[in-house]
């Protein structure tokens, strides 16, 4: 395993960027950590903020503000730059402003001879993946975009609200868009390893019915969220953390992000949400689900809008 300095850059210090860089700091997972805006003084600002409350984590990460050329040595760089959804607003409708900024960013990284994995966590993620790795020239596995990390949260934390278990204990995806055309993939979610179908089934408090109100709240929680405080920052924070210490640690844990398709479930050449091994090389290989006839032509369904959006950008 190649030795880590455990050095991670962030792009980005809007409500995304400082949600991921506080939750990552939370949980110990960088050493050091450099925050990066065009606006020098927010990333100070936020840096500093930041750095005066690390001797109440459980670690002693480095925290500074800083520019491009700190990508050079970093293990990860997170991508968080662009406009975000305004009340109302689709994810997609974000792309030709976000594509620009994608493409310089990613430039200004790859000139400072960044080697590392980068995940992309701008919206609308899956497009923007795929751009970055365009732009980035990496090979495919080493450009990860945060994908349905935080809907498959969302799903499992809706499934362990509804029948009053502990969402540790619930495994449930969602695939494609992390967007208005995601899937739910009920055919393999188990709560303490019983497959959700069998629990309706057996009649054990939970109903098809219930599965579709969970999966609308979980597609729109964020347009739910945005219409009450403006913007999201913490579930997406929390899910970004997520993938990025399955990364440094090496973790080879199969986590919902969006990966780079070539040929399994049907699809070639995309970027979208998918359960994959995720490494300290990024996306190892994407995990094959027997999932079922609808489940894969919503995935598809999914995939072609993406594409469509891509096509606009490319
Ligand atoms: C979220 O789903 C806005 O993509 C962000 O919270």
């Amino acid at each position: 395993m190649k030795k880590t300095s455990r050095k991670g850059v962030i792009v980005g210090t809007g409500f995304v960027g400082t949600g991921i860089a506080y939750s990552i700091l939370n949980q110990n997972i960088l050493n050091e950590m450099v925050l990066v805006d065009l606006n020098e003084d927010k990333a100070e600002g936020e840096a500093r903020d930041l750095f005066d409350g690390v001797t109440y984590t459980n670690g002693n990460c480095r925290v500074k503000s800083g520019d491009y050329s700190e990508c050079k040595d970093a293990d990860v760089v997170i991508v968080t730059a662009g406009i975000n959804q305004k009340p109302g607003q689709t994810r997609l409708e974000l792309v030709d402003t976000n594509a620009k900024i994608m493409k310089s960013v990613i430039r200004s990284v790859m000139d400072s001879g960044f080697d590392g994995v980068l995940v992309i966590a701008s919206n609308p993620v899956d497009v923007l993946t795929y751009v970055a790795w365009q732009e980035s020239g990496l090979p495919q596995n080493r450009v990860v975009g945060t994908g349905t990390s935080l809907d498959s949260t969302r799903l499992r934390m809706q499934v362990a609200n509804k029948l009053n278990v502990d969402p540790r204990d619930v495994s449930a995806f969602i695939i494609g868009e992390h967007g208005d055309s995601e899937t739910a993939v009920w055919s393999h979610a188990t709560v303490g390893g019983k497959p959700i179908m069998q629990m309706i089934e057996d009649g054990e408090g939970i109903t098809k019915e219930d599965l579709d109100e969970m999966y609308v709240a979980v597609r729109d929680a964020a347009y739910y969220i945005i219409d009450r405080k403006g913007y999201t920052n913490f579930g997406i924070g929390l899910s970004t953390a997520r993938v990025v210490k399955a990364i440094l640690n090496d973790e080879h844990a199969i986590l919902p992000v969006s990966a780079y398709f070539e040929g399994q479930y049907g699809l070639e050449d995309i970027y979208t949400g998918i359960p994959a091994i995720v490494t300290e090389n990024g996306v190892e290989r994407i995990v094959e689900l027997h999932i079922t006839d609808e489940e894969k032509a919503q995935l598809h369904k999914s995939a072609s809008e993406l594409r469509e959006v891509l096509d606009s950008v490319r």
